[in-house]
């Protein structure tokens, strides 16, 4: 029995973090349980804001791909690949392109959300066309679900629209798919900001554990807690948003309880915090130092991931072409 399809995609701009774990990663290596499941570096996106240094995408694409594996998606069982070896998505785009008003661009909120918050003129043509790539890429997957963070919600809408579009000029050949929204866990930056390199707040997954322990040891708290004397909130502490990932109701409860009488120092409740973040990456770092020694079997996933993407790709551009009679 076929399973439904899943399909999300990363752009490889730098290393996977503790964000991009618990926002997006573990749920991804869940999915593999119920679904076939690609996953894509989305190369072709990251030039959309990267044009001016692409040289940092390549090298992002296999490290990223090493995190993945290291975090637990399976080459084996999931599709695993680059969106830039498989052609067929850009046909897919530019066929689209004929149907898709320009308005429906022009409305996606990111598209002028980006540019007010970085102050960056992106008045490119490739920089509009962000989601429909994006529609792309998933309808040529015939995806059943996209996992994705609330943020990319007005893409997938678009993508809905294009199908529909699509399905009505042409005949019946894209399923709607819909987001399957990553439950909200705050994962705060050292700074108390969300977690994002290019706020340089984030920790990495294959971070040194002498390095995860100094940036978590200085990382903020609420800043009621000048002194070890002073009262404070757990509510308001990023570190206490990290115990609420990685600590059981016990220590929770005694840092927050701690916290509010001044019972325990900060430097005692981070204490408790410190060891749970380090443990859990050592697989990952474990994985990592593998790779490292056997650097070909990354290239081999990817190389075996483009196949099996590309396999599938050409059966939904038969589907296509047939049914634009072109
Ligand atoms: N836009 C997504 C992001 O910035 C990346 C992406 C590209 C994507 N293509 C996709 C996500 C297809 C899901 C499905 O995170
Ligand atoms: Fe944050 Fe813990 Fe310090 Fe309270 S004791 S402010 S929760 S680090």
């Amino acid at each position: 029995m076929a399973r439904k399809r899943v399909l999300s995609g990363t752009r490889p701009t730098g290393r996977m973090h503790l964000g991009h774990l618990h926002g997006a990663l573990t749920n991804w290596v869940k999915l593999q349980d119920e679904y076939d499941c690609f996953y894509f570096a989305a190369d072709w996106h990251a030039l959309t804001t990267e044009f001016e240094r692409t040289e940092i995408v390549k090298p992002a694409i296999r490290e990223m791909v090493m995190d993945w594996v290291a975090v637990g998606l399976d080459p084996e069982r999931s599709v695993l690949f680059v969106q830039s070896e498989v052609k067929e998505h850009a046909e897919l785009y530019l066929l689209l392109a004929m149907i898709t008003p320009l308005g429906w661009l022009e409305r996606v909120p990111s598209y002028k959300d980006y540019q007010l918050q970085t102050g960056r003129d992106l008045s490119n043509y490739g920089f509009l066309g962000y989601p429909l790539l994006q529609a792309a890429d998933i309808l040529m997957y015939r995806a059943f679900g996209v996992p994705v963070g609330e943020d990319q919600v007005p893409h997938i809408e678009l993508t809905r629209d294009v199908a529909r579009r699509f399905n009505n000029f042409f005949g019946e050949v894209f399923p709607e798919p819909r987001a399957l929204l990553t439950k909200e866990s705050k994962v705060p930056g050292t700074d108390g900001r969300k977690m994002s390199k290019s706020y340089g707040n984030a920790i990495e997954l294959c971070e040194a554990p002498d390095s995860i322990t100094a940036k978590l040891k200085t990382m903020m708290t609420d800043p009621a807690r000048k002194r070890r004397s002073d009262k404070g909130n757990p509510e308001i502490c990023p570190v206490y948003d990290l115990h609420k990932i990685y600590s059981d109701a016990g220590v929770l409860q005694w840092s927050a309880h701690g916290c509010r009488t001044a019972e325990i120092g900060c430097l005692d409740c981070k204490g408790a915090l410190i060891p749970k973040v380090v443990d859990s990456l050592a697989p990952v770092r474990e994985k990592r130092r593998y790779f490292a020694e056997h650097p070909a079997e990354i290239d081999e996933i990817i190389a075996d991931g483009n196949r099996r993407a590309r396999a599938f790709a050409q059966e939904t551009m038969g589907l296509v072409r047939a049914a634009m009679k072109i």
